[in-house]
């Protein structure tokens, strides 16, 4: 099985500051860290350094190289992120004395990316081959449709949530992982609604998919059909929460991949991701596969 991280590559700029800031106020930060992120681009690292064999698509600037060379000293395959004349996206992270974050995207490549990208890069997979979205780069529609034709798993992570959401053809997707606010807003519910019930509702909806809904600290359930799991966090300091979902998501396809059942898959990607908020960044604070297997 080949996997398929079709999706973003951004820039990532992490100011320290003591609060987010306000409209009309002016802060100063700690320290600025420039580090590599995107979250299609986490993913796959997260899904190397797990173990896998994994390709990467999508658009970069000149500005982007530094993100290839780590992804590929990770062993991620990159020949297919392809190259344009403008930036690379970047993301504004604040991260505040909590740990919390609030970011800014500026799509720069991610936005650039064409449909005949898209049907080239797709033609090199096929049945059996698994490919892993998310949010953050144009055409997610025509992916996904695209890799069904091709008869590929479609894993999504509709992250960042927004409208263009609910447009895709989400009933082709064979694994949604969720956040909280993600896995309320798809199952129409407030975010005081307990996770057990967001759950049923996502299973509900998505009949055909198996759900796996990440809750930060309370660690991460699963559902399909009526089968119900839950996996905890390993306790560690916070640092950065910056990537821990996309971390969760690597781990988890590569633990299935081991045959690991679903409990213990979702062990597995808890403590990959308790790992990976307890160093700052994103991509390079996932751990890899010999910390956590
Ligand atoms: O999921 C974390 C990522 O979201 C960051 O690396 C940032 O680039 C944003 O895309």
């Amino acid at each position: 099985m080949k996997v398929l991280v079709f999706g973003s590559l951004n820039i990532d700029l992490i100011f320290s500051v003591d609060h987010m800031v306000s409209p009309g106020e002016t802060i100063s930060s700690s320290s600025l860290i420039k580090s590599a992120g995107g979250k299609g681009a986490n993913q796959a690292a997260a899904l190397a350094k797990a173990g896998m064999s994994v390709y990467m698509a999508g658009k970069i600037g000149q500005d982007g190289t530094f993100l290839l060379s780590l992804l590929q000293s990770y062993g991620v395959n990159t020949d297919r992120v392809v190259r344009y004349e403008g930036a690379t996206g970047q993301a504004i992270i604040q991260l505040d004395k909590t740990k919390q974050n609030a970011i800014v995207l500026f799509s720069g490549g991610n936005a650039q990316i064409t449909v005949d990208e898209i049907q080239s890069t797709l033609g090199e997979f096929n049945r059996g081959d698994l490919i892993v979205l998310q949010n953050e780069i144009v055409h997610v529609k025509k992916i996904i449709e695209t890799a069904k034709d091709r008869d590929l798993t479609v894993c999504l992570n509709p992250s960042p949530y927004d409208q263009k959401i609910e447009k895709l053809p989400l009933d082709l997707v064979n694994v949604f992982f969720v956040n909280e606010i993600e896995g309320a807003a798809l199952a129409g519910k407030n975010a005081e609604t307990p996770l057990p019930q967001v759950l049923d509702s996502l299973v509900g909806r998505f009949p055909g998919a198996e759900i796996i809904l990440t809750a930060g600290k309370d660690g991460a359930y699963y559902g399909f059909k009526n089968i119900r799991e839950k996996g905890s966090i390993v306790d560690m300091p916070v640092v950065d929460t910056t990537g821990a979902g996309d971390t969760f998501t690597g781990y988890f396809i590569a633990a299935r991949n081991r045959n690991m059942p679903i409990d213990r898959a979702l062990e597995i990607a808890c403590k990959a991701a308790s790992f990976a908020v307890s160093r700052k960044g994103a991509m390079e604070a996932i751990p890899f596969a010999a910390e956590i297997f």
